[in-house]
């Protein structure tokens, strides 16, 4: 049996485990994440683990980026289970703060990105993102790795991740992983847990619905209408609602069309099945 994953609690705990692996001439490698983890969490452990020296995880539940209608109280948490994943997937360390140790009384600091934030989720969530660059800068800040590893699956956020850290100058690569899927196509997610055995046999047509619009475009179809078509069909298969599904440029997430889109497209699409909000997104380069 391995010994168990060490958890720091603090930053200045967090410092002191990385001071040293760094005065020791190590790289380290850094995977945020807000707990119930899955294959697709762990699949950037060994991204990170392929990377550097040493990894560290952190769970922290943000409720800053949670809108005051969405689940922040109901998301599910077991650290212990978690702690037990990551030690198995050979993590070094787990960064878990408490709320009081991200924000004490007092902080005011917020970060937000601009352009790369404001479509889709950015309308969708309003404060989302704020929520996502404010702590992730901090946890950056925190932990000062040398990499940083984030999921596809969450497309718009790691472009405002990558915009951030430009912006801010600050030392870190960021590295995106592919997203881990299930056999039936459906995209790993800590939500789906939500998905009744009716909605989970739904939720694939997602991904299904984003591969058919990505062939469509890539034939040439017009972008506005392969979009209200592919909003038509996920109705159809049983969604509830449809944020958005919209062909954009993957780097600026520019509107593309109305007519066929040329060059590089990312078809990205949020929609709701019960009270399951799904992402998804599929790209071709
Ligand atoms: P969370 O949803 O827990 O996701 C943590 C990381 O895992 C993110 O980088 C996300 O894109 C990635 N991820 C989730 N599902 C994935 C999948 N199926 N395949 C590959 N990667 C996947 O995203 C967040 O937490 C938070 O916003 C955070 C960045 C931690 C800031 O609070």
């Amino acid at each position: 049996m391995s010994a168990p994953l060490p958890i720091v609690r603090t930053v200045a705990q967090l410092r002191a485990r990385v001071g040293a692996w760094r005065k020791a001439g190590h790289s380290i490698g850094f995977v945020p994440t807000m707990g119930a983890l899955h294959e697709g969490h762990l699949s950037l452990i060994r991204l990170a683990m392929a990377r550097a020296d040493h990894v560290v995880a952190s769970i922290f539940v943000n409720p800053t980026q949670f809108g005051p209608n969405e689940d922040f109280d109901t998301y599910p948490r077991d650290e212990a289970r978690d702690a037990a994943l990551l030690g198995g997937a050979g993590c070094h360390l787990l960064y878990a703060p408490e709320v009081a140790e991200m924000y004490p009384p007092g902080a005011f600091t917020t970060v937000t990105v601009s352009g790369v934030s404001e479509p889709l989720d950015g309308l969708a969530r309003p404060g989302h993102f704020a929520g996502v660059a404010t702590v992730v800068a901090k946890l950056l800040n925190q932990c000062a790795p040398d990499i940083a590893v984030f999921g596809e699956k969450d497309f718009q956020q790691l472009q405002v991740i990558r915009r951030l850290v430009q912006d801010l100058d600050i030392p870190v690569e960021i590295v995106g992983g592919p997203t881990a899927r299930a056999e039936d196509g459906l995209a790993l997610s800590s939500r789906n847990a939500y998905l009744t055995p009716e909605q989970r046999v739904i939720a694939p047509r997602l991904n299904g619905v984003l591969r058919e619009t990505l062939a469509r475009l890539s034939a040439g179809a017009a972008v506005e209408a392969t979009e209200a078509w592919a909003t038509a069909e996920l109705l159809s298969a049983g969604f509830k609602s449809v944020d958005y599904i919209e062909a954009r440029a993957p780097d600026t997430l520019a509107r593309l069309g109305p007519g066929p889109a040329i060059g590089v497209i990312r078809v990205l699409a949020a929609a709701r099945l019960g009270r399951t909000r799904l992402i998804d997104n599929i790209g071709n380069g």
